[in-house]
């Protein structure tokens, strides 16, 4: 390592994946120069715990950016899309937890881990892929590399922390409300979340699917380099769960593949953790993996509808993998490739 560390920001620290992305960061040990602490007006001057000392949030102004070389972002899109290219363009790295650029054809999204190549190709921003689509490239990754895909269905089981502090706060009400025979008038969610579950998460497109649903198709064609040939299909669902999103998912693949075969590739696949033993009762679910930072796969099976399929059941926490972690893993891989 040549390069001078890092001087590094986190905007949106004082939001959910914020709080997270600096978690980790201490956690992972993560060297750098100096520290800042974005959010908006409305919190600048508190202060937000880091290792143990008080730091003052500061207002994110174009200003700011002057002196960091890699910025952490999770302060939601319009944010990005106002500070993103201010960034880049007084030479920062921008790493964007929110869907602005994910397709943009000059922004690599990335899984770091899976496609780390990619980040080679950064022209000051660098996006991080949806939570759904997160978890799932590090499993299919090493599938496809063997099996290749050729066809997946993905149906998703989404915690409500994928929405924010609100989000949250709505599914204690809702539960506590229902609970002594009340109605609640729901406001983060189109329905009660309390006791139900609700196949909607962000709004329709004119096919009929979500802009979650969406972005797993499309999401996943990117960072795999997959061509439009594979045909990707997600119905995403919001379940009452804090924290860790699951996935049934469903593939096809080129290649003859066996479910016991498959189990001992993932097993050595590394973030992922295989807990499959269902003459045990053994499988993951998302409280298993809130927390935690390997993606959970179990049920592995050979599909009876699909020849050459595999169904599986995949579980992680939404906030790591499917956030602040891989938020976290670009800055290292940044770092240590010197791509700052
Ligand atoms: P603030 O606390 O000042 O509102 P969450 O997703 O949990 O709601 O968090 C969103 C994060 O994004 C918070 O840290 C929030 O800061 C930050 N944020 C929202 N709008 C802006 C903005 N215009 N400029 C900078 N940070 C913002």
């Amino acid at each position: 390592m040549t390069k001078e560390l890092p001087n590094i920001a986190v905007l949106g620290a004082t939001g959910v994946v914020g709080r997270e992305i600096l978690n980790i960061l201490q956690e992972n040990n993560v060297q750098y120069k100096s520290i800042k602490f974005l959010a908006s007006a409305r919190s600048a001057g508190s202060t937000i715990e880091f290792k143990g000392e008080k730091h003052t949030v500061i207002e994110a102004t174009p200003d700011v950016f002057e002196d960091i070389n890699i910025c952490l972002a999770s302060a939601g899109g319009e944010t990005s899309k106002k500070f993103a290219p201010i960034a880049a363009s007084k030479g920062c790295v921008f790493i964007d937890n929110s869907s602005a650029f994910r397709m943009d054809k000059d922004v690599p999204l990335v899984i770091a881990g899976v496609n780390d190549e990619d980040l080679r190709l950064h022209k000051g921003i660098i996006a991080n892929p949806n939570c759904s689509t997160s978890q799932l490239m590090l499993p299919l990754k090493a599938l496809d590399s063997k099996y290749k895909v050729k066809r997946m269905v993905v149906s998703t089981y989404q915690a409500v922390s994928g929405a924010g502090l609100k989000a949250i706060n709505e599914l204690t009400d809702c539960t506590k409300t229902n609970l002594v025979g009340m109605p609640y008038e729901p406001s983060a969610f189109k329905y009660e979340i309390a006791f139900n579950v609700i196949p909607q998460i962000d709004s329709f497109c004119e096919n009929g699917y979500t802009k979650e649903e969406m972005k797993v198709t499309n999401e996943t064609r990117k960072i795999l380099h997959f061509s439009d040939d594979i045909k990707i299909s997600c119905t995403a669902v919001r379940v009452p769960v804090y924290i860790g999103h699951s996935e049934s998912v469903s593939v096809e693949f080129e290649n003859p593949i066996n479910a016991s075969e498959a189990r001992e590739l993932l097993k050595v696949t590394e973030g992922v953790e295989v807990i499959d033993d269902i003459d045990n009762f053994v499988y993951p679910t998302p409280k298993d993996a809130a927390g935690k930072n390997p993606v959970y796969v179990g049920r592995i099976r050979n599909s009876i509808a699909f020849d050459n399929g595999l169904e599986f059941f995949c579980v992680a926490d939404n906030l790591r993998i499917g956030a602040a972690l891989n938020t976290v893993r670009i800055a290292e891989k940044v770092i240590s490739m010197e791509l700052y």
